[in-house]
């Protein structure tokens, strides 16, 4: 039985990923940290900075978050960012990958409003403090902190909020193209729209089930989709840089070897990654998910399908409308078919139903979190085979502890998948050119406050001077970094 000798092979496989890789990470390979501008950089209020969704709700309702947490402070890197610049150049890394605050550079959101300076000027001073230190600046334009007063105006689910980011954007190119040559449109999209309009496990809360996911990824993809059109053609022959967009994806392993688990595996992977890889690589949204939405929607009365539909002008701008596909990854479910999830809905429409296997480690803060290796290898391989093995950054990955400095679950994370990446790179011929850990500071966690830890930099959120200790995972990738190797 061939299905069977091929489940034993990767069985063997399993237990072998325990061993690290010998590999070295090719010449031009670049290592990174990454973080965000609402969870590290506090001064909330100060120079002229507007309210974002996140400072309006947990303002009003700290419940909202585990410990009733927010980020008016949180690591303060708004002040003390030379101090993070140089622990992320005695950490060896090649760049840093940071967002940018919309609201810091446009405060208000009324039409003609104006440029806030002194938020120009932040990241001017931060971006040349980098690139003195020889750290190559990777500039997120939206990490979630959306201006309050456009969510006032319906937020991501107002088509017209494409024109918005549009203006933001094109500031953003004028104010730094000259020296940032990564930049990456939208962090996290699925985590944005189907969290946040969707559901309520983010910013703005709106709960809109089963179609504000969808209406605000379609209008997210437009903007990026006009943002990278807008660059190629104003600033891209001037300035040569690139632009790409971050997708967070988990491995979906089917749960048990049989068709329908692996049908749903490739379904649930289509419905995350697909949903937005798919337009920006190929132009339209993945079949599978266009099929099942109409249908799903049809039979439940809706006069036209809840998954909006491109016009032919939008696939053709759409298409090919990256410099390098940016991969979220942290950790694989099992699959298994399911539809008992209540209607309308994003879970119905996918068909699937997520599980954690017991025989994994899993974070002890975070507990969807588990450590499944060799599930980044297979995603890696996975994206290279559905488009044609594009250019890729790791754009975050990382491990979630409590407090403490011997942080050796992190070490062993950091290792085990880095070594799959060497896999993925030397045996799978994946197009892996750099890899930013998320992150380099203990940080305000969204709805886990700062309960929960992926710093490699222990931050003490007790102390008013927010206190930096490097962990022991610190060490470990400075010499993986210097030694591009994961055994040194
Ligand atoms: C790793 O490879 C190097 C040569 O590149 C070799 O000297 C070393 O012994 C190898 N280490 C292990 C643990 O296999
Ligand atoms: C959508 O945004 C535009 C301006 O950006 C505004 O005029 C309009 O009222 C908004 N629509 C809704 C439903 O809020
Ligand atoms: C979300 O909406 C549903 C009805 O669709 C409601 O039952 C639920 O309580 C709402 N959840 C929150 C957190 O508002
Ligand atoms: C979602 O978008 C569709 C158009 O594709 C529109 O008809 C519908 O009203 C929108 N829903 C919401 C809640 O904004
Ligand atoms: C921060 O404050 C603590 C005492 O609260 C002190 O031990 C430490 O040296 C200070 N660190 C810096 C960088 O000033």
């Amino acid at each position: 039985m061939l299905i069977k000798v091929i489940y034993c092979v990767f069985c063997l496989r399993l237990s072998a990923s325990i061993e690290l890789s010998n590999y070295s990470f090719p010449k031009d390979f670049v290592f990174g940290v990454a973080s965000s501008s609402y969870q590290i950089e506090g001064a909330t209020y100060e120079d002229g900075k507007g309210e974002n969704i996140w400072d309006y709700n947990l303002h009003r309702k700290p419940e909202i978050v585990f410990d009733g947490t927010n980020g008016d402070v949180a690591c303060d890197s708004y002040h003390k960012w030379e101090e993070d610049i140089s622990l992320i150049k005695n950490l060896g890394a090649n760049f840093y990958r940071f967002s940018i605050a919309w609201p810091r550079i446009l405060p208000s959101c009324n039409v003609g409003a104006k440029i806030n300076k002194k938020g120009i000027e932040h990241y001017d001073k931060f971006i040349n403090g980098l690139l003195s230190k020889g750290i190559t600046p990777m500039v997120t334009m939206y990490h979630w902190d959306l201006p309050q007063c456009l969510e006032e105006m319906g937020g991501w689910m107002n088509a017209s909020i494409v024109d918005d980011f549009l203006i933001y954007a094109n500031i953003l190119f004028e104010a730094y193209g000259d020296r940032v040559k990564h930049w990456i449109t939208f962090n996290e999209p699925f985590q944005v729209c189907e969290y946040g309009y969707s559901g309520t496990e983010m910013a703005p809360f709106r709960n809109l089930t089963g179609v504000g996911g969808y209406n605000c990824s379609h209008h997210l993809l437009l903007a990026h989709g006009r943002t990278y059109r807008h660059y190629e053609k104003k600033f891209k022959p001037i300035q040569k840089g690139k632009v790409g967009f971050a997708v967070n994806s988990g491995w979906f392993e089917p749960k048990e070897d049989t068709e329908e688990d692996r049908r749903s595996s490739e379904r649930v992977m289509q419905f995350s990654y697909g949903w937005y890889m798919h337009p920006v690589v190929l132009g339209n949204y993945p079949s599978v998910m266009i099929d099942r939405v109409d249908a799903i929607s049809a039979e439940e009365n809706y006069p036209v399908s809840r998954l909006p539909k491109f016009t032919k002008e939008e696939i053709d701008m759409l298409r090919g409308s990256f410099d390098f596909l940016g991969v979220n990854h942290y950790s694989t479910a099992q699959t298994k078919f399911s539809d008992n999830f209540h209607r309308p809905s994003f879970g119905y429409d996918c068909g699937v139903a997520p599980y954690t296997n017991p025989d994994w480690a899993t974070s002890t803060t975070l507990p969807g979190l588990q450590m499944v290796p060799w599930g980044f290898r297979r995603l890696m391989k996975w994206i290279k085979d559905q488009y044609n093995n594009p250019p890729m950054y790791v754009t975050e990955n990382g491990w979630a502890t409590g407090a403490g400095l011997e942080d050796n679950e992190r070490v062993r994370y950091i290792t085990q998948y880095l070594s799959e990446l060497l896999k993925a790179i030397h045996e799978d011929g994946c197009n892996v050119i750099g890899y930013a850990y998320w992150t380099i500071l203990d940080n305000f966690e969204w709805l886990s406050g700062f309960s929960t830890k992926f710093g490699l930099v222990q931050v003490d959120f007790q102390a008013s001077n927010r206190t930096r200790t490097p962990r022991k995972s610190y060490e470990v990738y400075k010499k993986i970094i210097s030694s591009r190797k994961v055994i040194v």
